[in-house]
């Protein structure tokens, strides 16, 4: 880490953000090159946007100025308190879905652990909460749909970090994507350690002892500020005709995937609205997918999906009316 001598705003280590080139090459193998180069260029300039004071995003004032200036806002009007106790108060819900007679008969009951926009080095008191919730959950597999960073920019070696020991109490297989908070960069240390592999436009086989059948979980790079994602690859090395569940960090590729012959898509992104009205009514959306597709269960032709309220918070830790969960999806066959 090195301090700017200008604002003195604390820099990344350029190298944090940028893979070895052993890295980079296997990385850019598995996104596919056009996407992998987009994605460095675009993490670059969003790197030197946020360091320039005055900019068309305005990214340094957001974080500099107007997030103390809210805080002390919800804190003056006494939101603050009641906001952080919606933060914290992570719930763990189950949504069964009838994917039909194509579930092979092994898989029938078959939970996945669905975790998104944790955002994770925002707030220390969210890590043991999440751990906890983990450790007392019963499910198969776990996947992660994106946003494991606060900014979108800036260091990562905090987020990479708490994220290992999330990624610790998953005690099952882990499958992650990245968001559009998430850089690169910090996919080879989690891999490295073992714990979880992220699908980088790419899929993998998940199946019972005893059992030829496979149900496939596939993975796209963030199609919101990246628009890295690439469907037709991720689902290409597929079985013909086997269930696929497929992790997007945003709902809004929902018509392509369901072309594309995904049956579950299950995403984030949206954070149910975040603050919302009594009821859960958002008061601001964030995505392009219509509202039908932000928020709980949803069907799109013959594709089921699941749009996740998340596990975190973007902004302030914050929530109201709208509570953080852990989703268990539970496939059935009828
Ligand atoms: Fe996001």
């Amino acid at each position: 880490m090195r301090e700017s001598g200008r604002d003195k705003t604390v820099l990344p280590d350029a190298d944090a953000l940028t893979p070895s080139p052993e890295d980079a090459a296997a990385l850019e193998a598995r996104l596919g090159s056009d996407r992998y180069r987009l994605r460095m260029r675009l993490e670059a300039e969003r790197e030197a946007e946020f360091h320039a004071i005055l900019s068309t995003k305005f990214t340094w004032l957001k974080v500099h100025l107007l997030r103390p200036t809210e805080r002390r806002i919800l804190k003056l009007t006494g939101f603050w308190n009641l906001g952080r106790r919606g933060y914290l108060d992570v719930r763990v819900v189950e949504n069964e879905i009838v994917v039909g007679e194509r579930l092979p008969q092994e898989f029938d009951g078959f939970r996945i652990a669905h975790l998104t926009d944790l955002h994770i080095d925002m707030d220390d008191a969210l890590l043991p909460v999440l751990c906890q919730r983990l450790e007392r959950t019963n499910y198969d597999i776990c996947v992660m749909t994106g946003d494991y960073r606060n900014l979108t920019v800036g260091p990562i070696e905090k987020t990479v970090a708490m994220m290992d020991k999330i990624c610790e109490a998953v005690r099952k297989p882990l499958y992650l994507v990245t968001g559009n908070h998430d850089f690169i960069a910090q996919v080879p240390p989690l891999e490295k350690s073992g714990k979880g592999r992220f699908l980088l436009n790419e899929c993998a086989a998940i199946r019972k002892d005893g059992c030829a059948d496979a149900i496939w979980i596939c993975g796209i790079d963030d199609p919101v500020i990246f628009k890295t994602d690439d469907i037709a690859r991720a689902v290409s090395g597929c079985g013909e005709g086997d269930v696929k569940v497929m992790l997007s960090h945003s709902p809004r590729v929902y018509a392509e995937a369901e072309t594309a012959g995904v049956d579950l898509l299950l995403a984030g992104h949206t954070h149910g609205g975040q603050v919302c009205l009594p009821g859960g009514r958002a008061i601001l959306s964030n995505d392009a997918a219509p509202r039908a597709y932000q928020k709980g269960a949803w069907r799109y032709g013959r594709l089921h999906g699941y749009t996740s309220c998340g596990c975190g918070a973007s902004g302030l830790p914050i929530r109201i009316n709208c509570p953080p969960e852990i989703v268990i999806h539970v496939l059935r066959r009828g």
